[in-house]
């Protein structure tokens, strides 16, 4: 079937439903246009995304830079594997180094594989460098934890869906209740075989659970002083999202591992990355990790410029200000409304929580309405929308969102 035939949506969705696997649950929409903060469906009809395929688009849909960059490269040279040098993946470590403060990159491709890379990363130091003895390296992570879908990430997730009969399961994890400091810090008393703290700097998946003021300083300040390395998962939360470059940047704090993905592409191509110290990086040697795809010419091409825009267009600081404002006129809509009992976030990352149960599908109900009234959201959650536009919206621009999510949500009002 040629790629450009004209389907209409029914069709679309009918073939994905027979000819795809159903490991996702989509909003009927179906799109096929993208510019800045709209998306377009087949049919023609425009909407503001609110979602930004997870926080990947934060740079706007199609972001010409990118996608020129992208272009560029892919008519030069796409692919080298790393048998061989390409001369553009060592301009995009440095680069991106020097943009994140750290010695050294290890590039991949997906989220789940910069997670992975980390988590290997972090046993080999800690047998090579700790001295741990082999086997027996722990690494703590939290309870209610997003990182990906591999098999040994779903061994420390604790969402059943995730998990169920993909057994049996990676063991060296221990699960602690997420915000908790006197739980880490009894763990890492108590188990000297940890190695690492595995943590999302705001729980995204889990229903953007954003964590007390200083808990992250202080998490860092216990692995310090047990020699435990703080392992900052930004895959959702970097990249200029919550109003800050990284979301650690909130409360100053360097991860000695920092992993990222989605928006270090601007959507556009999948690249991932591990950055870390030359203390702990140089325990990777040549056949330890890798990927044919990680570090190609065209990932290294497209994540110099995508980062590029997020400095250019100061995307940190109007996500900090948009944020601020989104929160606050929900805010005054809650005074007034039963519908929602919560707006929480930081930047651009933020969710509402419906008042109603877990169980319910009012809010995915409200996301089909936000559809029909021209925005795209989902839930995270049975009762959780998240709200995550990319971070090119205007300030005029949100306001009309806010007035779509406002008015959408009086239609639920009992
Ligand atoms: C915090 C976090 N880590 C890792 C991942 C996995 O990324 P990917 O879907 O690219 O494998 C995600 C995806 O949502 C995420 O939110």
């Amino acid at each position: 079937m040629a790629v450009l035939e004209k389907l209409t949506p029914q069709e679309v969705i009918a073939l994905e439903n027979k000819y795809g696997a159903h490991n996702y649950h989509p909003l009927p929409v179906v799109l096929s246009k993208g510019e800045g903060v709209f998306v377009w469906d087949v049919e023609g009809k425009k909407y503001y995304d609110f979602l930004s395929a997870y926080s990947a688009v934060n740079q706007g849909h199609c972001h010409p830079k990118i996608v020129n960059a992208m272009v560029h490269q892919a008519q030069t040279l796409t692919l080298t594997s790393r048998a061989f040098f390409n001369d553009v993946l060592g301009k995009y470590e440095e680069f991106a180094c020097k943009f994140f403060g750290f010695d050294k990159l290890l590039p991949m491709n997906t989220g789940a594989e910069a997670v992975e890379t980390a988590l290997k990363l972090c046993r080999k130091w800690a047998y090579e460098v700790k001295g741990i003895d082999e086997n027996e390296a722990e690494i703590i992570v939290c309870e209610n934890n997003f990182h990906g879908r591999t098999t040994t990430i779903i061994s420390f997730s604790n969402d059943p869906v995730a998990r169920k009969n993909f057994g049996p399961y990676t063991k060296g994890f221990i699960k602690i209740e997420y915000n908790n400091l006197e739980a880490l810090e009894a763990t890492l008393k108590s188990n000297p075989n940890v190695a690492g703290f595995l943590v999302e700097p705001i729980q995204g998946e889990a229903g953007v659970y954003v964590p007390q003021e200083g808990y992250l300083a202080k998490a860092k300040a216990l692995c310090e002083s047990y020699n435990v390395l703080f392992i900052a998962d930004e895959v959702q939360t970097g990249i200029a999202r919550t109003g800050k470059l990284l979301a650690v940047d909130h409360e100053n704090v360097k991860p000695d591992v920092l992993v990222l993905g989605k928006a270090i592409s601007g959507g556009v191509y999948p690249v991932s990355a591990v950055l870390a110290n030359n203390s702990v990086m140089d325990v990777i040697k040549p056949g330890n990790h890798g990927s044919t795809f990680g570090g190609n010419p065209v990932a290294a091409a497209v994540a110099i410029a995508a980062l590029e825009v997020v400095q250019d267009e100061k995307l940190a600081e109007n996500a900090e200000a948009l944020g601020n404002l989104f929160r606050s006129e929900l805010n005054k809509f809650i005074e007034t409304s039963s519908i929602i009992n919560l707006v929480r976030g930081k930047g651009l990352l933020n969710a509402i929580v419906i008042n109603d149960s877990e169980e319910s599908d009012t809010a995915w109900n409200i996301c089909l309405a936000l559809r029909d009234n021209g925005l795209l959201a989902k839930p995270t959650h049975g009762n959780i929308i998240r709200f995550a536009p990319p971070l090119v919206m205007t300030k005029e621009q949100l306001l009309d969102c806010v007035h779509i999510i406002t008015k959408t949500l009086k239609q639920f009002e009992k």
